[in-house]
């Protein structure tokens, strides 16, 4: 299947002018340079090196232990993938809920140690602060509204949000101001899909849907779950479009088979 691929680079204007035409906007996340090259050369629009790689290839529980370093690190690695996405980095927790020169010091490491395009805060009218400074310097924002991960300990679970009059309010009040205030798109995570249809509706800049139904301008999943490298990870939301984990696993068993009986390397596999 060909994907649509107008668009030689992706910038954050690209990313605008798609939801003006009714054109759909893919994102997937990235942590390494394998992997990106791959999704890149498969045409999706963004890669998100999101502090998800916390959970999947660090594997801690939260996304909360990450550090800037290591963001910078996977940032790198996508970026020297990539010949056509535009990519997003996450700011981990702790660089900008407290201070936005904290904030702004820890994009510019992000930008200038990585050469990512734009980055990504989680949260409304409490990281206003952050977020404008980041833009006042010159780089492109990405916000994230609905189930906030960093914010998980507070939640208390990973249920839908905003499924509550009051905060569908005000979920609705924040698109609006990050809107407002530059933003180029906002992530909207795990809201009901009516939600998704009405901030889609009210904003020009994108809306990207994870859980947020089928009204968003766009889609992110994490990679390792729609290839099914992860297992036991069930969410209604999350479609699989392969079982790699199994199919990764039997070759390993293979590969061992071979070893251990001697099939493997043949008399054409050696020097
Ligand atoms: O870190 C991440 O992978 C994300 C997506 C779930 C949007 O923020």
């Amino acid at each position: 299947m060909s994907v649509h691929k107008e668009f030689k680079k992706i910038t954050t204007h690209a990313l605008q002018a798609m939801k003006a035409r009714g054109e759909r906007i893919s994102m997937l996340t990235a942590y390494d340079y394998s992997m990106a090259k791959i999704l890149d050369a498969g045409g999706v629009d963004v890669l998100l090196v999101g502090d998800s790689a916390s959970n999947v290839m660090a594997g801690h529980e939260t996304t909360l232990p990450i550090t800037l370093d290591q963001m910078i690190y996977h940032a790198a690695s996508v970026v020297r993938a990539i010949e056509r996405a535009l990519v997003v980095v996450d700011l981990p927790f702790g660089h900008y809920q407290g201070s936005s020169r904290v904030a702004l010091e820890s994009t510019i490491r992000i930008m200038k140690e990585s050469g990512a395009h734009a980055v990504k805060m989680e949260g409304g009218k409490a990281v206003q602060d952050s977020i404008e400074r980041v833009l006042s310097a010159g780089v492109p924002v990405m916000g994230h509204l609905g189930l906030t991960p960093q914010s998980i300990y507070k939640f208390g679970t990973y249920t839908v949000r905003a499924k509550e009059e009051a905060e569908a309010e005000q979920l609705i009040k924040d698109a609006k101001l990050l809107q407002k205030i530059g933003c180029f798109a906002i992530v909207l995570e795990k809201i009901p899909a009516k939600l998704g249809k009405k901030v889609s509706e009210t904003l020009k800049i994108p809306t990207i849907g994870i859980g947020g139904g089928q009204h968003t301008d766009g889609q992110v999943l994490v990679t390792h779950d729609m290839l099914g490298i992860t297992k036991d990870f069930h969410p209604r939301f999350l479609r699989r479009y392969a079982n790699l984990y199994d199919v990764m696993k039997e070759a390993v068993e293979g590969y061992i088979t071979d070893v251990k009986n001697r099939d493997f390397p043949n008399e054409k596999e050696q020097y």
